[in-house]
């Protein structure tokens, strides 16, 4: 069956990462026989210079209308650093997440042998690293009221959630839990906020329905340490959208890179899949962003199509490349490949890969490498 699929590129490195995920997208078909239908659409700061409006409602329907979404980043330093910017690219982010209705935010963080010596951890704490990160995407402080007086001199956020809310992405990471080393750690600040106990409690109740899963429950501040003191206890963690933001990205230092991870968003009825790292404006243009993590969201993409050995593929063309050093900047910053390199050898990898090619498109690699 025919796959329809939205491609954001959006901001700063995004068109160069989603391009190299593209290919990748495109070799699983030609592989697998399988039709992806692609189509574009401008979002981000590019859509406030084009439309006046980082999520256009044309972009919104393409999104609303594709079996799955694929976004690669938005951001852009002209509205960081002013606060009177009446439009900012990740209003669209947030518009999109929430038309979308894409509540879970399911990121994995794990080590990639490759790559135990290029993170600032020894290599024993970072052993049997395999998290999965499930960050609530619709609700908290992202989308409550937001008020600044007139003068400047207070402004509020409201933080609120609902149970319902808690309970729908709760049920997700215990079902995830279940299906891995059952145990499930909710990472909330229960001692101070009113919303983290309301957390705990519908935890504990759905808990009752999920014997199997042990649950343990981390003050968030205490969590930021046990992240990187013991990283390998977690197995999946829980948490509210704010607290997942921050501690998905401490949690990809782990990995190696941030550059390194995907994620996906999940709702009832629509699916969003974009790479963690954001817009990256520095390197915007340049051709050295690392497209793995949005190589990999387009893994999670083919197995939430319940395309599973296709996803396989995916991931082993990742952990092929990195094996055999065909890494970007940010991995090794003394030699590397492009973006587009790294791209086309991943995808040559997913179109020719059997015991005997695999070594010619390595032949390839190293022909292609700027040592030689
Ligand atoms: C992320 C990003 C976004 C967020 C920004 C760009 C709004 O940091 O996806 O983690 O805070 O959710
Ligand atoms: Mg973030």
């Amino acid at each position: 069956m025919k796959k329809n699929i939205t491609i954001l590129p959006g901001d700063g490195v995004g068109p160069e990462v989603t391009a190299q995920a593209v290919k990748a997208l495109e070799a699983i078909g030609t592989r697998f026989r399988r039709q992806f239908q692609i189509r574009y659409a401008d979002f981000g700061a590019v859509a406030i210079d084009r439309h006046g409006n980082p999520a256009p409602q044309d972009t919104l329907d393409a999104c609303l209308a594709a079996d799955a979404v694929l976004l690669g980043a938005v951001g852009d330093p002209k509205y960081d650093n002013n606060p009177d910017a009446p439009v900012r690219p990740e209003q669209g982010l947030l518009r999109l997440r929430k038309t979308l209705e894409v509540f879970a935010n399911i990121r994995p963080v794990r080590t990639f042998r490759p790559l135990l010596n290029k993170t600032p951890f020894k290599p024993e704490v970072l052993k049997g690293v395999e998290m999965l990160i499930y960050r609530e995407l619709t609700g908290g402080a992202y989308f409550g009221a937001k008020e600044r007086s007139d003068d400047n001199s207070w402004a509020s956020d409201e933080c609120r959630y609902s149970n319902g809310e808690i309970s729908r992405i709760a049920q997700l990471a215990f079902e995830a839990a279940r299906q891995r080393r059952r145990r499930l750690t909710l990472v909330d600040k229960a001692n101070v906020l009113e919303t983290s106990r309301l957390w705990r409690r519908v935890v504990t109740h759905l808990s009752l329905e999920y014997p199997d899963v042990e649950v343990d429950y981390m003050f968030v501040d205490n969590a930021a340490m046990q992240l990187i003191l013991q990283p390998a206890r977690f197995d999946v963690i829980l948490t509210e959208n704010m607290f997942g933001d921050i501690l998905s990205d401490e949690a990809s230092v782990l990995s190696g890179s941030i550059g390194m991870l995907p994620s996906a968003s999940i709702g009832a009825s629509h699916a969003l899949f974009e790479p963690i790292h954001g817009s990256y404006p520095q390197a915007a243009g340049r051709n050295i962003a690392n497209p793995c993590g949005a190589i990999l969201s387009v893994a999670m993409m083919l197995d939430y199509f319940d395309m599973a050995e296709e996803a396989r593929l995916v991931t082993q063309a990742v952990e092929w490349a990195l094996q055999s050093g065909l890494q970007t900047k940010d991995l090794s910053p003394d030699f590397y490949y492009s973006t587009s390199e790294v791209g086309d050898l991943i995808r040559d990898y997913i179109l020719e890969r059997s015991a005997d090619t695999e070594l010619s498109v390595y032949n390839t690699a190293l022909g292609q490498s700027t040592i030689i």
